[in-house]
């Protein structure tokens, strides 16, 4: 998604801007530009395509200059192009946008018709505009800043810089996050405190409807009515945190690699690695209590959720709704006060998923987040945080946030057991000693599997299509793994369950389209070699995913099997992932695909 940076300082800026960009890459981007202010002449340098073209223009013309603002584009309104790309200059207003204005196309035709001509196609132009228009007619910088914020609606976070005060930026949030950086003699803006870390670790984050104002010495922060608000510092974990990808290729690799680790750490939160027990932290939510429980989320972390359900029902036997945020939010669904609901965000910043947090809330329900960044909107706006410590992901593709998403939701899924009584303590000891002993499990299925995981990649790549296929928590599985090949490496993949596949998809088997049937030895074992069956007899194709005992009781023809060791059946999700993780990222780094930022996606997406 869009990112934004803006400095007020005194030393030169264009380059710490630069800098500034490259830590949001991650989120996703596809132009990107920067404005300075040099003795009040406001320049910018735009660029089509990734940092290095922008950082190319900036060599050959250098911009000077104390204060200035920089963006990432991930184009919504008008292709990505350096026209579309940000900063929009008009008449000394310089601007700098994430999000959408959802009524820029009343706005834009109100400005025509007053005269004013428009050079993009982006919706941000019209807040240029509109500045530059109420400026024309006579108010200050401040005072056309809250006019136009009072004429724009939808979601944004943006920042503004004037030509004629070189000691002033502003800013104003409602949706996108946004953060002002406190530093010594100078001020910032960001989408996220990781891209000030380099410079501060004081931040104050905006609440919607907040418009901030800073000056080399400090900041003011009010309302879209000009009264002041108060916004509490906080001391930012990611200032430590160095973006470095380490010994490994990509990000992705290095995170996959991560999870042994990060797990253990997770997991250390929520149960008692000596004793097998759960730790008695208080959760903020009662799950003896609820009657049900509502999750919602995107993506990888919807895929994590629907996991989940199975955990809560199975273990705890805690009724469980589930859907996609997007579609959570508009269906209507009739909530009662005494249900939980639980919103799963890598990010925590995810627009649809927050919609539907605060639908909930509004029902009167008890909200808990599952987020990895405990400062995020989601996480703020919750009653009950449960943090998935997988550190900082910036690979696009998830992968250590969804392992420790099902590490958390695991962890609560028996306590929820514990409350409910549908566990007893014995149960509890042999489950959580099942979660103990899955960091190692995983550290030795990472080894064992790595070179089969690459020779067979080379193989994948040569297809168009391919279906996974699961049952039971391997039903989520399958689509994660889907989920995966097809964002780095622009196959076309499904997931399905297994017990579906005569119901439709298996009308596209044949040699061209390789099945992968994930199927560790547990409950539903037999049925899905059923299916298998059903592909081999149609000349399919089939990479088989089991353990030891799948191996040996399986005599079907394969493509390739890859054996995992035999695991407990509730970390089977969780080991069962690294091969599909794996398998993905090899495909696409042999396709030579740009893995950590495929082509159209973006790591946080923070407009609906
Ligand atoms: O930050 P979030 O977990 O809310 O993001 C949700 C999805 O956008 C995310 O999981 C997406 O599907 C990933 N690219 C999948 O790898």
């Amino acid at each position: 998604m869009c990112g934004i940076v803006a400095i007020i300082g005194n030393q030169p800026v264009a380059g710490r801007l630069v800098d500034a960009l490259k830590r949001l890459e991650y989120r996703g981007y596809d132009s990107a530009g920067i404005a300075t202010l040099y003795e009040s002449v406001m320049e910018r340098r735009r660029a089509k395509g990734k940092l290095f073209n922008l950082e190319k223009l900036l060599s050959d013309e250098p911009l000077a200059g104390t204060i200035g603002i920089g963006h990432t584009r991930w184009a919504t309104h008008g292709i990505p192009n350096e026209t579309n790309a940000h900063p929009h200059f008009i008449e000394g207003v310089a601007v700098v946008h994430n999000g959408i204005i959802e009524n820029f196309s009343e706005l834009r035709d109100e400005l025509t018709a007053g005269g004013a001509v428009f050079t993009t196609q982006t919706d941000t132009e019209v807040v240029a505009q509109l500045v530059a228009r109420y400026k024309r007619q006579g108010l200050d910088n401040r005072a056309a800043m809250l006019a136009m914020l009072n004429d724009v609606t939808g979601a944004y976070a943006l920042v503004v810089m004037f030509a004629d005060d070189p000691d002033t930026l502003m800013a104003a949030r409602f949706g996108p996050p946004l953060a002002v950086g406190f530093g010594r003699g100078e001020m910032f803006f960001g989408s996220d405190a990781i891209a000030l870390a380099p410079f501060t670790n004081e931040i104050a984050y905006l609440v919607d409807g907040d418009c901030a104002i800073i000056h080399r010495g400090g900041a003011e922060i009010i309302d879209f009515a000009g009264n002041p608000v108060e916004r509490p510092h906080q001391i930012s974990q990611a200032t430590a945190f160095v973006v470095d990808k380490g010994n490994h290729r990509h990000f992705m690799e290095k995170e996959i690699y991560e999870q042994p680790e990060v797990i253990s750490h997770a997991l250390s939160h929520y149960v008692d690695f000596q004793t097998h027990t759960l730790r008695a932290n208080d959760t903020g939510i009662d799950f003896g209590k609820v009657s049900g429980l509502a999750i919602s989320a995107c993506g990888t972390a919807y895929l994590s959720g629907l996991i989940g359900k199975y955990w809560f029902e199975r273990y705890a036997r805690l009724p469980v709704e589930i859907d996609v945020a997007s579609e959570f939010r508009y269906r209507e669904i009739p909530l009662s006060k005494d249900q939980a609901a639980l919103f799963i965000s890598q990010s925590g910043e995810t627009a649809d998923t927050l919609a539907c947090l605060r639908y909930c809330r509004d029902e009167g329900l008890k909200i808990g987040a599952v987020v990895n960044v405990s400062e995020s909107t989601i996480a703020r706006e919750s009653d009950a945080i449960f943090p998935i410590l997988a550190g900082p992901e910036i690979g696009v593709a998830s992968t250590k946030a969804f392992t420790c998403q099902l590490a958390v939701l695991a962890s609560l899924s028996i306590r929820a057991g514990r409350a409910r009584g549908t566990l007893d303590g014995a149960d509890e000891k042999q489950l959580v000693r099942h979660l103990t002993g899955m960091p190692r499990i995983m550290s030795q299925v990472l080894n064992l599997i790595q070179p089969q995981m690459e020779s067979l990649a080379r193989d994948l790549s040569k297809f168009k299509d391919v279906l996974y296929l699961g049952r039971g928590t391997s039903y989520p599985l399958a689509m994660e793994g889907a989920l995966k090949l097809k964002e780095i490496s622009y196959i076309h993949a499904e997931g399905y369950a297994a017990g579906e596949l005569k119901h439709g998809p298996i009308a596209l088997i044949d040699e061209n389209m390789p099945v992968i049937v994930i199927a560790p030895h547990d409950r539903f074992f037999e049925k899905t070699v059923s299916n298998m069956q059903e592909v081999a007899a149609r000349g399919g194709r089939i990479i088989f995913i089991t353990d030891e005992k799948g191996a040996a009781a399986s005599k079907l023809p394969t493509m390739a099997t890859i054996v995992l060791p035999d695991v407990p059946e509730i970390i089977a999700p969780m080991v069962f992932a690294l091969p599909i993780q794996l398998l993905a990222y090899h495909t696409a780094v042999f396709m030579g695909t740009d893995v950590d930022q495929p082509r159209n996606l973006a790591k946080s997406v923070t407009v609906e």
